[in-house]
């Protein structure tokens, strides 16, 4: 910002008249607009919450495990269905070798409905996707993970509160990163 739009945002203010006239208040009100401009900043990321970026490739990572939640399950109503857990190349070394995940790092929980077929569980249509993308700066109060869900086949976000919608559980798995799955080989 240059001292230009500082004026131009003064004069929207109706403050420029005082600071034609003395020098002092110059320097107040330019620290003033400074502070306005900073404050803006800083609640500009509550109105628009950074996101995770859709995982498109997801299908082709590292697949961590699979577990089929069926009615009677206490997580029946939020996750029933069979789903399948994958890591991209940063999530999965972390997971192999035991070690936190470095920014970058993502999971994806793949929801589908499952079909019980004579004697058999199938695959259904996909419910939605979980995603859990790491950086650590950003998303200091979910634990360095922003969590975002996405409806479906489509890329509709239907997560507005992560914090309760997502990390309360998650939060449990503190000692692990907030992760719950393991890779076995
Ligand atoms: C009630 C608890 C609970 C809530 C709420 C919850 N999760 Fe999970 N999540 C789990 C459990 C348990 C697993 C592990 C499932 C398994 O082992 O197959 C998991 C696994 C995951 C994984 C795979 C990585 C891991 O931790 O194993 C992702 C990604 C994920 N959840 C995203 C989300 C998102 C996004 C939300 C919010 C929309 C959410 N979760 C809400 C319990 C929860």
């Amino acid at each position: 910002m240059n001292a230009k739009q500082l004026n131009l945002e003064e004069s929207k203010s109706g403050k420029d008249v005082i600071i034609m006239r003395k020098q002092p208040i110059v320097v107040l009100s330019v620290s003033f607009a400074i502070g306005i401009f900073l404050a803006g900043l800083a609640s500009s990321g509550d109105k628009e919450r950074p996101v995770a970026k859709y995982p498109d490739d997801y299908r082709h990572w590292t697949h961590v495990k699979s577990m089929v939640i069926q009615p009677g399950h206490p997580l029946y109503q939020l996750f029933g269905g069979i789903h399948h857990i994958y890591a991209n190349w940063k999530a999965f070394k972390a997971m192999e070798s035991g070690k936190s995940f470095p920014d970058g790092a993502v999971l994806v929980f793949d929801l589908l409905e499952v079909k019980n077929e004579s004697n058999s569980l199938a695959e259904g249509s996909r419910k939605f996707i979980g995603v859990m993308q790491k950086d650590s700066k950003e998303f200091i109060d979910t634990g360095g993970w922003v969590f975002e869900k996405f409806r479906g086949d489509t890329k509709e976000r239907v997560v507005s509160e992560p914090k309760s919608a997502c990390f309360a559980c998650h939060e449990a798995q503190k000692q692990k990163d907030y992760v719950f799955s393991d890779y076995h080989k």
